[in-house]
């Protein structure tokens, strides 16, 4: 519970990067466990926004950081080669199933992977327009926020010629029609009214995350890569959240049978250390030198920890576990639904699950009061998740890949318990906190 650690940390950190649901202070962690001041331990059901994908304290990232950390490689790779970030980089190119010659840009974060890739295929094609779509969040840095759709950034600047589309979302289908072939229509329809050749990128969450963990209609990716390609424009994948085995395959775009031009890797990369990737053709990341650059970029420590992530993806096998026990998560979410009426819909692909909330299962309407009290209290018993989506109702969970069959299940049981005393948390607690 909250102790000593959080009200320092109110009084000496700003609210800015504070995104809260509830007084968590984290003392340690230690598997998908996470551990506050008093010893009391909690199941990260979140991962940290899916970012402690080999969950904490893993042996193989306490090695390979340990190692780089001791004999480092420089710091950097603006201005020397390091063994580390070549090593992955060659790593990441290999895994990458498209045709003709691969690179990598590496960075810190998934806002400044998708900044960088914006800015590099504008640079290399001349072209400025962007397509994205409403409820995706792709970052919080200037640039990577003028193409977001998400609520929580309405009043951000956004890029000239920014073409929003609705996301394909089954559950709350544009225009009725749950195929998403209604919005390709729009998509046509928007392309028809731009200057020919004026469009550069298409960015696209292959599972939209932050806007609600909605997965797209079967077909929805390759169809809208088929009208973007016949316009001549790059179709990015945002897997910041969703790539490399979360998905139950190791890139999410694997499951729709298409490969994107450029895939865009954060979070989960890094094992919990700050590391991005842009995986592009040569020719647009070699468009410019000097141009999209931070001198701790390719840093050595963090790139051996990101070896040591797609290692150990391979070696325990984390791409069948995820879907493994993801379905796990699934089949024990479909037996609450039985007893929970507030539950409307469980989506996700492996380890990248939502559970949308609603008051009403006829009219759908959005339980958001009753989202935050929900992860109040399953905070108070133990279990970390937080919700996202443009309503605010949907339980977002993308745990460490290396969480046990027992915790998933240990996890639903919580959950459970929670949904059964909801009621309990009152609303002046949960306004404390101001979450999205
Ligand atoms: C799909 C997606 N892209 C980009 C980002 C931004 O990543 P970061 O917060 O590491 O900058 C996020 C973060 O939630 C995300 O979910």
């Amino acid at each position: 519970m909250a102790g000593n650690l959080y009200g320092r940390d109110g009084a000496a950190i700003g609210s800015l990067q504070k995104l809260r649901f509830f007084p968590l202070a984290v003392a340690g962690g230690q598997g998908a466990r996470l551990v506050e001041e008093d010893g009391r331990e909690l199941i990260d059901l979140s991962g940290a926004w899916g970012a402690a994908s080999l969950g904490y304290g893993h042996p193989a990232i306490i090695e390979a950081v340990s190692r780089a950390a001791a004999n480092p490689a420089g710091a950097s790779i603006l201005s020397a080669s390091n063994a580390p970030a070549v090593a992955l980089a060659e790593r990441l190119t290999a895994s990458f199933p498209g045709r003709g010659t691969h690179k990598v840009w590496f960075g810190h974060s998934g806002s400044d992977a998708n900044e960088a890739a914006y800015r590099a295929i504008t640079r290399a094609t001349g072209r400025t327009g962007v397509i994205a779509f409403i409820g995706a969040y792709h970052g919080c840095t200037v640039g990577s926020m003028a193409f977001s759709g998400h609520s929580v950034q309405a009043d951000a600047a956004k890029a000239d010629g920014l073409i929003l589309l609705p996301y394909p979302d089954p559950y709350r289908p544009y225009q009725d029609d749950p195929t998403g072939d209604a919005v390709l229509a729009l998509l046509k329809e928007r392309l028809a009214a731009v200057p020919a050749g004026s469009i550069a990128a298409a960015f696209i969450e292959p599972i939209q995350s932050d806007g609600g963990l909605i997965v797209p209609p079967d077909g929805f990716l390759r169809k809208f890569a088929d009208i973007c390609r016949a316009h001549g424009i790059s179709v990015v994948c945002d897997e910041v959240k969703v790539g490399l085995a979360r998905s139950g395959r190791l890139h999410c775009f694997e499951h729709e049978g298409f490969v994107p031009d450029i895939l865009v890797l954060g979070k989960g990369l890094g094992g919990g250390l700050p590391l991005s990737a842009v995986i592009a053709p040569a020719e647009i990341l070699d468009c410019a030198s000097a141009f999209a650059m931070q001198t701790l970029h390719g840093n050595p420590v963090c790139a051996a920890a990101g070896l040591a992530v797609l290692e150990t993806i391979e070696a325990e096998n984390l791409t069948t576990a995820a879907e493994r026990k993801g379905k796990l998560l699934r089949e024990g979410l479909a037996r609450l639904a039985e007893r929970h009426e507030l539950i409307g819909d469980i989506r996700g692909r492996g380890l990248a699950c939502g559970v949308e909330l609603v008051r009403n299962r006829q009219s759908r309407e959005p339980a958001r009061a009753e989202t935050a009290k929900l992860i109040y209290r399953a905070y108070e018993l133990g279990l970390v998740l937080y919700y996202v989506g443009m309503n605010g109702n949907v339980l977002e969970m993308t745990p460490p890949l290396t969480m046990t069959e027992d915790e998933v299940r240990h996890a639903v049981n919580l959950l459970d318990q929670a949904f059964t005393e909801l009621s309990t948390v009152s609303d002046t607690l949960v306004s404390q906190f101001a979450g999205w």
